[in-house]
């Protein structure tokens, strides 16, 4: 009887000993786990960007709806901090709308919004990836929204696709005169045979898409030391990326745009300058689900982009850690770069819960430098 009770006791000593070290083994928010907000409510902005502003961190995102549907958009969410650890919701920021045939009608998906701040017009200046309602992922549009303040409301100004018309710095019509036939040989529409690639490369999405505008799906907004901003985003069926400039006010494209890493299907672009180099790092493109994460590197913010190995170190690099980059977000104070282990940037990453994207993690690795190229490590 004594020897059970002493078994108990010393069971019961293990349990309260483990359950007290027990918090140190939860994941801490930044590394993926549940990163609960004032209201208690697990951070619900996904895929979006860090606005530092007068010691206060406005975070917008994607704000997901927590019934199940994997694509319900609410519209876009924003939350503050002093800290970057401590968060408070600041509710919807652009809500879909309620207006029927309005472009951001309920049903519609906004995903990857980015907030600017343009201070010629000192307006704050929000740009976003836009399915129209039942459209599935076909529109491939960009959307704008713009406000007075950073924590909004914001209005909805228009969407589109990019550069109706418009030629890449670097392409011609007499290069890609015969591509728009092209689109028609039967042997090209199996999808990566070489002569497919070739096309790719030279432009047959491009010149299809010509006269529309070119499709606009995950995207960044970067804007350079001059002021300058540009819009990042997959194009051309998810197959290539373009980086196309903005107009000095931020609410149009100002015609000037390249085509980067043409047939090399990536998405998720994210993108930071250090030393005159731009740093750009993508994911692939396997819908929700993570895979290596790819890295390009330029002296110019229109190219030439040179491909270097996935910056992903350790343990689940091959994945990216199980998610899949927002947004570079730049460490300018002592007390921030302490918070990442002194690195002058953090790569902000979604670990995708497409059951409940709502619930999706967050993942901020720091950029660290190691023989002169960025390196993640978890
Ligand atoms: C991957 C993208 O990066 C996400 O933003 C989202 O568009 C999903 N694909 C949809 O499958």
């Amino acid at each position: 009887m004594f020897k059970t009770i002493s078994m108990n006791k010393t069971h019961a000593l293990f349990l309260l000993l483990l359950l007290a070290v027990m918090p140190s083994f939860a994941q801490p928010p930044m590394q993926g786990g549940e990163w609960k907000a004032s209201d208690g409510k697990h951070v619900n902005v996904h895929g979006g960007n860090i606005l530092a502003l007068g010691g206060t961190y406005y975070w917008y995102g994607e704000a997901r709806s927590h019934d199940g549907k994997p694509y319900s958009s609410l519209g876009v969410g924003l939350y503050t901090s002093k800290d970057l650890l401590h968060w408070t919701s600041r509710g919807l920021v652009l809500p879909v709308s309620r207006e029927a045939g309005s472009d951001i009608e309920g049903g519609c998906i906004m995903e990857r919004p980015k907030v600017v701040y343009n201070a010629r017009t000192r307006k704050y200046v929000m740009w976003f990836h836009l399915e129209l309602k039942g459209q599935g992922y076909d529109a491939a549009r960009y959307g704008i929204a713009t406000s007075d303040t950073p924590a909004g409301p914001f209005r909805f100004v228009r969407s589109g696709r990019v550069n109706p018309g418009g030629w890449p710095i670097g392409f011609s019509l007499p290069d890609t005169t015969d591509l728009r036939h092209q689109l028609l040989f039967p042997e090209l529409k199996a999808w990566w045979t070489p002569e497919w690639r070739t096309q790719i490369e030279r432009g047959m999405f491009f010149v299809r898409d010509l006269e529309g505008g070119q499709m606009a799906r995950d995207m960044t907004i970067f804007v350079d030391d001059d002021g300058k901003a540009y819009h990042v985003y997959s194009s051309e069926d998810n197959l290539t990326l373009q980086i196309a400039q903005l107009a000095d006010d931020y609410m149009s494209h100002n015609g000037s745009f390249v085509r980067v890493a043409a047939g090399g299907q990536n998405e998720a672009p994210t993108v930071f300058k250090k030393d005159g180099v731009y740093w750009m790092i993508t994911s692939g493109c396997t819908g929700w689900a993570p895979n290596a994460a790819r890295m390009f590197c330029a002296k110019n913010i229109f190219g030439p982009w040179k491909q270097l190995p996935n910056p992903c170190r350790g343990e689940g690099a091959d994945k990216t850690f199980g998610a899949q980059g927002t947004y570079i977000f730049e460490l300018t104070t002592g007390r921030e770069r302490k918070l990442f282990k002194g690195a002058g940037h953090v790569f902000m990453a979604d670990i995708w819960n497409p059951e409940h994207l709502s619930e999706s993690r967050h993942l901020w690795i720091p950029v660290t430098f190691e023989d002169g190229v960025p390196v993640l490590r978890k």
